[in-house]
């Protein structure tokens, strides 16, 4: 298959960013003939080569050629307290002098899972995976169990981890058919619809008796790329309810983000099932599913006896482990007694508003979007008229919506890197409760810069 990054041309920004990043780029010769295409997870193929990190402080990093990056990655949402958070760093040292698996059940394992609990509202009760991904798994299997039924809905574009029972519909496969690799029963068994669509959403639940669930990240596709009217979250618990289908909330980025109580707790609709990560482990790996005692009891051995049905088994090696149950125990008493989900929120929605005014300022009809602790940018490709503080993403498609020339974005990333910012590729990114105003007027001078810079490549065109 042909390589897409290899295909964009090279450019003063290219140049710029290979000068700049030598020491990254002799990484990358390594590590090609190591991975597969040189990289560890798919976000960070990027075309001349990626960025190598050193280290990290707060709301910055620093890449191997000693270049110091706002970063907006931070931690793929996980560290909305920055980057060694002094408390998280201090629980996590002694508990890896303590133990790092004590190959048994512990006391922070019961801590930890109370304090979701206390944070959480549908969470009766908590299993620790040791990712996002395992915990959607998980949920679904004990969905299927719980109602006997096959089939699930999902929402076009939400990501749900990468396991075989979540490929398709994300960011293809729409229809059901099986990526490589996934059985075709599996894909056959996840049932597409458009976020949002209410009419598409209760025809699909009628037309189908064998629905076992419903998954959706309650804010929209990538934590709101393409954002969703909250009212629909009680739409579908009404719906899911009236049919016995169980509603899974996946809150691996809005737990303990949009507020302390996730999502759910925000807007006071309470699912049958969540999915945790990122931010639960306080930053190191890990995950877990909490929800209603009823289906979660079919992982109890008790219970399972009592009904005579047959228990779920449930194994995991990192299962609650305790480092990442010190990180997740101190990073989540923090977020319930600081204002950090606040503070995060409060950035972001500053930063978005300066962003629309460097936009403003040099007459690029595009836009900064997003809400709570995230920013995305639409580069409006059919050109609609538009004023970039006043942009309603929710009056676009969600197709339009994240439209974007590959060639513009990969070179508008390194042109914000070249400016000491990070952002995810598709130039999003989420905030935490350490960035503050140096990192705000770096990253408004760094897009300006940036912008100039594409302009001067692009032309006027876009
Ligand atoms: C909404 C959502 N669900 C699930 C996952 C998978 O989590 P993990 O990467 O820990 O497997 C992610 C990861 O980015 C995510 O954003």
């Amino acid at each position: 298959m042909p390589d897409q990054a290899a295909s964009i041309a090279e450019s003063g920004i290219v140049e710029a960013y290979s000068e700049r990043t030598k020491g990254s780029a002799r990484l990358y010769e390594d590590a090609r003939s190591r991975f597969p295409s040189g990289i560890t997870h798919d976000i960070r193929h990027q075309h001349p080569h990626p960025l190598y990190l050193e280290r990290a402080e707060g709301a910055h990093k620093w890449d191997v050629d000693g270049n110091r990056y706002v970063d907006y990655f931070i931690g793929h949402g996980a560290l909305i307290l920055g980057h060694g958070h002094p408390e998280v760093v201090k629980a996590a040292q002694a508990q890896m002098r303590a133990g790092s698996h004590l190959g048994g059940s512990h006391r922070l394992e019961v801590t930890w899972a109370g304090l979701i609990q206390s944070l959480m509202p549908s969470a009766e009760r908590v299993r620790f995976t040791a990712s996002g991904t395992e915990a959607t798994l998980l949920a679904l299997r004990l969905a299927r169990a719980h109602t006997g039924r096959t089939k699930f809905v999902r929402f076009k574009g939400h990501f749900h981890g990468w396991h075989d029972h979540m490929v398709a519909g994300y960011s293809a496969h729409f229809d059901g058919t099986p990526a490589p690799g996934v059985l075709p029963e599996v894909a056959a068994a996840s049932i597409t619809v458009a976020p949002g669509d209410r009419e598409a959403t209760r025809s699909a639940l009628a037309a189908e008796p064998d629905i076992a669930a419903v998954i959706i990240e309650p804010t929209g596709a990538h934590f709101g790329r393409t954002p969703l009217d909250p009212e629909f979250l009680a739409f579908l618990r009404q719906e899911t309810a009236a049919r016995d289908v169980v509603l899974i909330f996946d809150e691996v980025v809005t737990g303990f983000r949009v507020a302390p109580g996730g999502a759910q707790g925000l807007f006071g609709v309470l699912p049958d099932l969540t999915a945790l990560g990122k931010i639960a482990a306080g930053g190191l790996p890990g995950g877990a599913l909490v929800g209603a005692k009823e289906i979660m009891d079919q992982l109890d051995f008790t219970a399972s006896a009592e009904t005579e049905t047959e228990k779920i088994g449930h194994q995991g090696t990192f299962n609650a482990n305790p480092v990442s149950a010190a990180a997740g125990i101190a990073a989540l008493r923090i977020i319930s007694e600081s204002d950090a989900c606040g503070r995060a929120n409060a950035f972001a929605a500053d930063l978005r508003q300066r962003l629309n005014g460097v936009l403003a300022e040099l007459s690029i009809p595009w836009a900064v979007y997003g809400e709570y602790s995230g920013f995305y940018l639409f580069t409006n490709v059919d050109k609609r008229p538009l004023i970039a503080n006043h942009f309603d993403p929710h009056t676009v498609d969600p197709d339009e919506l994240v439209r974007a020339d590959a060639e513009l974005m990969s070179k508008l990333r390194l042109a914000m890197l070249l400016n000491g910012v990070d952002l995810t590729p598709r130039f999003s990114g989420w905030t935490s409760a350490v960035h503050g105003a140096d990192e705000a007027a770096a990253t408004i001078d760094g897009f300006r810069n940036a912008l100039q810079k594409l302009k001067s490549e692009f032309g006027e065109s876009f």
